[in-house]
């Protein structure tokens, strides 16, 4: 009965110890205010080399291209620090707009929309479309388009272009996918024809893949990229005479040569032809990248434990509530046990990542928002688990207990507690394994955990198969040795009956 309490003080321990952790490590996209401070956040969508890209080398988790090394230099010249912190494009301008950065730099260009919701600098860079096909396809001019499917990433000039082709040229199908290496992946796949893609960009890609070709789309105006800044930013001033300065001082020009006249980009080190077809496994061109997946099982293993803790306290308490006697607080728990059961975990993750800054204005991290939700959800299952444990206790006990005159509380925490723990330790386990696995689903929302580590290099290295098997085997070694020290543990408490 001794180990069910020390049982309930270590997961207690293991909660608050995770909670200072996740206070300092939930800072992904976290409120940028204005400028009395010494950090500026940047924020960024790296699957644009040259521009932007995770360097993913030797376990590093660095985003690194022509965009940040400007930013540095701008931030140095102001006295700034720099925060890079990373977004799907299409989610740049709203996290300007929900200040949670203090500016943008992606490539973006300074199109009339934007300037309707965001300011920016005067233009750094200067970059024209490109159609990128399969070489011998011979889809090189927009006209050839026609009646093909055709890959932009969403909520970019190059998506806008697409469309205005579209206009022209017959039976043009759009698929517009979140990531440019997924866009080109998509081409490899053949699940589409080309993709539109800028220039500079569109040369480290077809580099890596000599399968693939590019070419300029003829008579065109070239669109220049700039920095973008929340609505009258006060630091659009002083960048724009750096800016200048790095321009008049020849600074810029050397970061362009550094950048666009390097032949390799992003995941090119392995230049390998990616094989079509056939069953090619190559784990040798992951081998430099472990490190920096291994590096999310830590983050992965808190975010369970915490979950996994806060979730047996918040169950605990709402199977209290279930068998209180108390007719309200019965149904109230019953009710929120169905809703939470009855929907989607991934559908609360979102609702909870996206909606918590909209409602209360506390700008959520991706972090938190997992372990919220979790929390709520898996105090669903467990309320129910523990229900059925605390029942299970023989009523002779509680009968007893209230004879001698020991107070309900005391005698659910003394005796039926502990007990009803032991025996619904196996249920726990499981409801942990399942958590564990099914924090891969935070990824979605932005947490760089096992898995998304996996599809990080998988887009550096343009390879997916071999990190998401190495992913996989993380996971299950991790589970395993979930279940052989669970299995321990409730040897430990039936010997010490
Ligand atoms: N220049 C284009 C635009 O402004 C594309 C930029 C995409 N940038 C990126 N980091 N993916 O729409």
């Amino acid at each position: 009965m001794k180990q069910g309490r020390v049982l309930i003080f270590t997961l207690l321990f293991i909660a608050i110890l995770a909670i200072s952790r996740i206070a300092g490590l939930g800072n992904s996209l976290q409120a940028a205010s204005s400028v009395g401070k010494d950090t500026l956040t940047m924020v960024t969508s790296p699957d644009y080399p040259p521009y932007e890209y995770y360097d993913t080398q030797g376990g590093e988790r660095n985003i690194v291209g022509f965009d940040i090394d400007i930013a540095n230099a701008i931030a140095q010249q102001l006295g700034f620090k720099l925060k890079v912190m990373e977004s799907d494009f299409n989610g740049l301008i709203p996290a300007l707009q929900g200040n949670r950065a203090d500016f943008v730099m992606a490539g973006m260009t300074p199109t009339e929309q934007r300037k309707k919701n965001v300011d920016f600098s005067i233009t750094y860079y200067e970059a024209k479309d490109t159609i990128v096909a399969p070489k011998g396809s011979n889809i090189k001019k927009p006209q050839d388009l026609s009646g093909k499917k055709v890959g932009v990433q969403l909520g970019t000039i190059q998506e806008q272009n697409a469309k205005k082709i579209a206009q022209k040229v017959a039976g043009i199908q759009l698929k517009q996918l979140n990531k440019v290496p997924e866009v080109i992946q998509e081409i490899k796949s053949q699940r589409i024809d080309a993709a539109i893609v800028e220039d500079t960009v569109a040369k480290g890609f077809a580099q890596a893949n000599p399968e693939l070709e590019f070419n300029i789309i003829p008579k065109q105006e070239v669109a220049g990229s700039a920095i973008a800044f929340p609505k009258s930013s006060p630091l659009v001033e002083p960048f724009n005479k750096v800016l200048q300065k790095l321009k008049d001082k020849g600074e810029l020009e050397k970061l362009v040569t550094k950048w666009f006249s390097r032949s390799n980009t992003a995941g090119t080190s392995s230049t390998a032809a990616v094989p079509k077809g056939g069953f090619n496994l190559d784990f040798t061109r992951i081998i430099p990248d472990i490190p920096f997946i291994l590096q999310g099982i830590p983050l992965t293993l808190l975010f369970t434990g915490l979950s996994v803790s806060l979730g047996l306290i918040w169950g605990t308490v709402l199977s209290l509530l279930k068998i209180s006697g108390i007719k309200p607080l019965g149904w109230v728990a019953n009710a929120y046990t169905s809703i939470f059961r009855g929907t989607p975990l991934l559908l609360q993750l979102a609702l909870v990542y996206y909606a918590t800054p909209q409602l209360t204005g506390y700008d959520i991290s991706a972090l938190q928002a997992g372990v919220f939700t979790f929390t709520l959800n898996s105090g669903a299952y467990m309320s129910e688990t523990i229900r059925g444990g605390i029942q299970a206790v023989d009523k002779g006990q509680s009968e007893a207990a209230m004879s001698m005159g020991v107070s309900y509380w005391l005698m659910m925490w003394d005796i039926i507690l502990p007990q009803a723990l032991k025996n619904i330790l196996p249920a726990l386990v499981n409801e942990t394994i399942g958590l564990l696995k099914d924090s891969a689903l935070v990824s979605t929302v932005g947490v760089v955990e096992i898995l998304r580590s996996a599809q990080i290099v998988g887009a550096n290295k343009y390879i997916y198969f071999e990190p998401l098997l190495f992913a996989g085997l993380i996971y299950y070694v991790l589970v395993m040795g979930l279940t052989k020290s669970a299995s321990v543990l409730e040897r430990r408490l039936r010997l010490s009956e």
